[in-house]
């Protein structure tokens, strides 16, 4: 047998710990499949002293992540550190310079500095494998790097996060707070250091841009990608996509239209008899539309065990010779990625508009839609006093919900009709508006 492959990791939190557990636990069934044992003989973490449940006896410790990546004798670093610079970079960056191969969860590493650490590792001849970084235990960076790669990709989507999948879920089966439900996911771990990165989409737009990139050969970058989170999404929300027939997702989607690829992120509305719209809980789900095969993976998305799993896969993938351009195509050959033109977007719309409750503001509504020749699907009115949702008594002075659905139309002309709706001074509080994604 093949001398073992060596293995350092920096970062012994659920997953750092759990990759230790897992490679212990698989070690023979393992080096039979791939040809040579896979040892962890290196860590390195902030708190020595913690108990980890895991056998780390025998290991080298290092307090510094970089020393540990320079380590002449690991061949794979495992980057579980997280964050966009700092350690985690230099680390990578180290581990590559020392003709180590890396395997690593760090979305945000790579949707900011992809491009040029996927050229290093290149250059250096090694390996660079993140299918950890997306969407958890979902082997989805394989199946586009790997799988599909006879097909040409029209588009790819997903339920890309899961803790905010999680709190949309018991939002809609529990009548929940968006706080509550925020502060069961950080307790449950799948929220992100800084859950600011979950809830505003930013953890979705990382993972978009590496998507993209492997099924479009587009240079990861964030800054192209239209961002919105799920914070503005009310029970008022939830309870009339429910009554209309739709679930609210936040979806990450990446898509061929005319000779530019589309990126975005926002909360939308689909209908409730999609799979997407079943998936619940920290579970995820990427849809790809290739021209030979369409296919929805769905798996968790989050948590110790399935993002472990992952890890393992890639340090097989090395143990075993597996390798290729991180990006799925060489680093030199990506193209630039176009900042998505959200207002040109086209589709249907939910318009929530806390209305002020006197004559005339229903025909003013009405006008401005049609002075932007938007056809309504669509109108419902639900009584005053609930302008985010929940119960209450009513009052006089309370505005009263209108739920608009449009049919298809544009964003820019959505956009106009709600600013003059404002001007006129009809609504009480700002507008809600969710995309749609119909049959
Ligand atoms: N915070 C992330 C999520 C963890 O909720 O999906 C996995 O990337």
């Amino acid at each position: 047998m093949a001398p073992p492959l060596k293995i350092g990791i920096a970062g012994l939190g659920t997953v750092g710990a759990g990759v230790v557990r897992m490679l212990a636990r698989r070690a023979d069934a393992i080096s039979a499949r791939v040809g040579r044992p896979v040892e962890v003989v290196a860590v390195s973490a902030r708190n020595r002293a913690r108990d980890r449940e895991c056998d780390l006896s025998g290991m080298r410790w290092y307090d510094d992540a970089v020393e540990l990546a320079r380590d002449p004798d690991i061949d794979v670093f495992v980057e579980l550190i997280g964050g966009p610079d700092g350690i985690a970079k230099a680390a990578v960056e180290a581990a590559i310079a020392a003709g180590h191969s890396v395997a690593t969860a760090n979305k945000a590493l790579l949707a900011h500095h992809g491009v040029e650490l996927a050229a290093a590792a290149e250059a250096a001849g090694v390996a660079l494998h993140f299918e950890a970084a997306v969407a958890g235990g979902i082997p989805v960076i394989k199946t586009l790097r790997e799988a599909l790669l006879g097909n040409e990709i029209a588009r790819v989507s997903g339920i890309l996060n899961g803790t905010c999948n999680y709190i949309l879920t018991r939002m809609q089966e529990e009548g929940l707070s968006f706080d509550t439900c925020l502060d069961q996911a950080q307790k449950l771990g799948y929220a992100e250091a800084d859950p600011t990165f979950d809830v505003d989409g930013f953890d979705t737009a990382h993972k978009l841009a590496l998507l993209a990139a492997l099924a479009f050969g587009v240079k990861p970058d964030p800054e192209a990608i239209h961002v919105e989170g799920i914070r503005s999404i009310t029970l008022a929300d939830i309870e009339a996509a429910d009554e209309l027939g739709y679930r609210i997702k936040l979806l990450g989607v990446a898509a061929r239209i005319g000779g530019q690829v589309e990126l975005r992120v926002h909360p939308t509305m689909v209908p409730k008899h999609w799979p997407i719209a079943q998936v619940s809980g920290v579970t995820n789900a990427v849809a790809i539309d290739g021209d030979a095969v369409a296919l929805t993976l769905v798996g968790p998305g989050a948590g110790g065990d399935a993002t472990a799993s992952a890890v393992v896969a890639d340090l097989c993938d090395v143990a075993a010779g597996r390798g290729g351009a991180p990006l799925g195509w060489r680093a030199a050959s990506l193209q630039p990625a176009e900042k998505a033109a959200i207002r040109r977007h086209e589709g249907g719309y939910y318009i929530r508009l806390a209305a002020v409750d006197r004559p005339g503001t229903a025909a003013a509504i009405a006008r401005h839609m049609a002075e932007q020749n938007i056809s309504l699907e669509s109108i419902m009115q639900h009584r005053r006093g609930r302008p985010h949702g929940g119960e209450r008594a009513e009052s006089a002075e309370d505005p009263a919900p209108v739920v608009l659905v449009t049919y298809a139309t544009n964003e820019d002309a959505v956009r106009r009709a709600i600013d003059a709706i404002e001007i006129d001074g009809v609504i009480a509080l700002p507008p809600q508006v969710i995309r749609i994604e119909k049959d």
